[in-house]
């Protein structure tokens, strides 16, 4: 089978020409013919060394973590799949640590070790294959309906997860109070899909990004409903003025110093959710007295959100289906690039358009 590789020894990409196809070896195996694998700026990360560590013994990584496939083949004691049913898997896998509470009660995304491994990411062969297998307790079930779109979930389990702890963390506001005002930092994928999910569930959207309109992206914020801010043209108290209260800022960039700006200006109870990774590019001064006083007297918190539960991939799909339904076009525009997998190394040696992709099935 063809997969595409980092081998961070050699610093060098390929595709591996005769990777061995994997085999269901479990009761509960479930094997995949891959259809579609989105590239992110993790994979870029992967592919320019920073990040990624191949399996224990393989010079080689084979990457992809944000998949769609349709099922081939499945274990005797597989119940919820058959042969032609779609499917995403999971990207994470737990730790063996018998004490991580989180990694045994099937939260790998909150693992305390760090000892956990990634699909396509650390440890493990990722998706960016023509067929995978896993386990069935990883594998999420899609409907046909978004089969065109569905390679988009795994990005949009970022923004579920995150909304679910915005959702628990409110609960500490017991008066009824509408969601209020959302602000997504950032237009990329993650951003986009993030400003969908807040829209569905009841946020007004102010989506803050660098580049000036026109552009795609802010063309999809305005279909779904939302507002587009240029950072070049509006700075952030006048954005924030024009927002009134900031109830939720999403941040997408992985840009902090940009995110530490925005933190002054978030509202009372507000909630400030991190999921972007900064590389290190040393300290950057701030007003830390305006931001202790601030989260201190607007009862504001600050929330980091890494990777995803079967929850939020089930709210992904779930969501995915009514935005596809609701904003086909918008939808649709999000994937602006499609690539053969012997294509891989363009999406990932420079970002252009929003999201692109490897088709490899049909
Ligand atoms: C993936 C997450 C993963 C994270 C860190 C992201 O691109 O979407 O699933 O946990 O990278 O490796
Ligand atoms: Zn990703």
């Amino acid at each position: 089978m063809k997969a595409a590789a980092v081998f961070p020894g050699r610093k060098s990409l390929s595709l591996v020409p005769d990777f061995p196809e994997p085999r269901i070896h479990t009761n509960t195996g479930v094997k995949l013919r891959i259809l579609n694998v989105g590239v992110c700026g993790t994979d870029r990360e992967i592919a320019s060394f920073l990040y990624g560590t191949p399996p224990d013994g393989s010079d080689y990584l084979v990457i992809g973590h944000e998949s769609i496939g349709e099922v081939i083949e499945v274990g005797p004691e597989v119940e919820h799949f058959k042969p032609g049913d779609l499917a995403i898997p999971m990207v994470r896998r737990p730790c063996n640590h018998p004490d991580c509470y989180a990694c045994r009660a099937g939260r790998q995304d909150f693992c305390y070790t760090g000892d956990y491994r990634e699909r396509g990411i650390m440890k493990m062969h990722g998706f960016m294959t023509e067929r995978v297998v896993d386990d069935a307790i990883y594998m999420n079930a899609v409907p046909g309906a978004i089969r065109e779109v569905a390679v988009l979930v795994e990005p949009l389990t970022i923004a579920e997860k995150a909304l679910l702890q915005v959702l628990e963390i409110q609960k500490r506001l017991t008066f009824s109070a509408p969601p209020g005002n959302a602000v997504v930092l950032g237009a990329g994928p993650v951003g986009l899909l993030g400003a969908m999910t807040l829209k569905l569930h009841g946020y007004d959207v102010t989506v803050y990004s660098r580049e000036r309109e026109p552009n795609p992206s802010a063309e999809i914020v305005k279909a779904i409903g939302g507002k587009y801010i240029s950072s070049q043209d509006c700075d952030i108290n006048r954005m924030a003025a024009q927002t009134g209260n900031i109830d939720l800022v999403y941040e997408a960039t992985g840009v902090s110093r940009f995110a530490i700006d925005v933190l002054h200006v978030l509202g009372h109870n507000g909630v400030f959710v991190l999921t972007g990774v900064p590389g290190n590019h040393g300290p950057t001064p701030t007003d830390t007295d305006a931001i202790m006083r601030d989260m201190v007297l607007k009862n504001q918190c600050v929330v980091g959100t890494v990777n995803a539960g079967k929850d939020a991939f089930e709210n992904a799909i779930a969501d995915l289906t009514r935005a596809w339904a609701k904003w086909p076009a918008a939808v649709n525009g999000l994937i602006t690039g499609r690539f053969p997998i012997e294509q891989f190394t363009e999406p990932i040696g420079h970002q252009t358009g929003i999201k692109n992709i490897i088709e490899i099935g049909k």
